[in-house]
């Protein structure tokens, strides 16, 4: 399959990630969301990581030819002109779902559809499928436009041969890609990343060790460049909360998995890390960190 048109739908910072890397790979992208404020958000975020980019020459584009290659919506029109249909909408089972009965009948036939679930099995996910062969795992990293890393997950029922053509346009974006054998809750990445963070966050419950020893532990000791907690900012503590959920959701319900309460009572008062400016550590307008933000007596 050639493939040319891709859509992105979501502009979190996953989305507006994955649609920058698209264009850049000279695809042109259709970026959907449902809110204008997160497309608007994502339009800054892109020219400010371009600007960068192209600055350093990591881009060998303008940032205004890349960007020229996105239109941006908060309709599905036109999503079936495309080959390839990201989703990167949020990590709840059931916002997925009722996404994919909306879209599935506007999708061209030839077309793949991928996820980024961070822990969501195909198995589960393709239930809400007509056509379930079509769904692949396309798990980015954040942050999607330097991190190198993408696990590509094959359903039960995943076509081989779309399967393949996925694995290749993910080469393509630039990324290597790790190819999960089996379609388990959190894939390989999010079993091991998720059980030291909630570790971590037990351990700062416990009062055991502060925010900054355990980063700095695993930077030192172990050449981390972010520690959990660091990593938990990152990546949205609101995310974080519902890709644990659904590990200890699917795994049963196991007592060391369960979501730590610090993380559910952050999250209840909007301090999501990085992106609401507060979450373990404190950041700047411009997103960098400034400070410890929990203190442990
Ligand atoms: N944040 C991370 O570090 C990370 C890493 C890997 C994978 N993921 C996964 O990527 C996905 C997105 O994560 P994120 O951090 O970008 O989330 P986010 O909460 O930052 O953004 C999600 C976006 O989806 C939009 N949206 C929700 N429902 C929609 C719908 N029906 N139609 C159109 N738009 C819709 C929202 O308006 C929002 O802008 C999740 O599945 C998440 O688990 C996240």
């Amino acid at each position: 399959m050639d493939i040319q048109r891709i859509a992105v739908i979501g502009a979190g910072i996953m989305g507006e990630g994955i649609a920058q890397i698209a264009a850049q790979a000279g695809y042109r992208v259709l970026h959907i969301d449902k809110d204008q404020t997160a497309l608007d958000r994502a339009t800054k975020a892109m020219d400010y990581s371009l600007e960068r980019l192209c600055s350093k020459g990591a881009v060998g584009e303008t940032k205004d030819l890349v960007l020229s290659r996105i239109q941006q919506q908060c309709s599905f029109d036109g999503l079936g002109d495309m080959d390839v249909v990201i989703e990167a909408v949020y990590e709840r089972i059931d916002v997925k779902h009722a996404l994919f009965k909306e879209i599935e009948p506007l999708l061209a036939d030839h077309a793949i559809l991928t996820t980024n679930t961070s822990t969501i099995p195909m198995e589960t996910l393709a239930e809400a499928l007509e056509r379930p062969e079509r769904l692949v795992g396309t798990h980015f990293f954040t942050p999607v436009q330097v991190n190198p890393l993408l696990e590509l997950i094959k359903g039960s029922r995943t076509d081989e041969g779309l399967f393949e053509i996925a694995c290749d346009l993910g080469e393509r974006l630039g990324k290597h890609v790790l190819r999960v054998k089996k379609d388990v809750p959190g894939f390989i990445m999010n079993r091991l990343t998720g059980a030291m963070c909630i570790e971590a966050m037990h351990l700062i419950e416990t009062g055991a060790a502060s925010v900054e020893d355990i980063d700095e532990g695993l930077n030192i000791g172990y050449g981390y460049p972010l520690g959990p907690l660091g990593i938990a900012d990152l990546a949205g503590l609101d995310v974080c909360l519902d890709a644990f959920t659904n590990i200890w959701t699917l795994d049963g319900k196991p007592d060391g998995k369960k979501p730590p309460e610090i993380l559910k009572r952050m999250v209840a008062e909007g301090k999501l890390g990085r992106k609401t400016g507060e979450g373990f550590y404190k950041y700047d307008a411009r997103g960098k960190m400034a400070g410890v933000a929990v203190v442990v007596e």
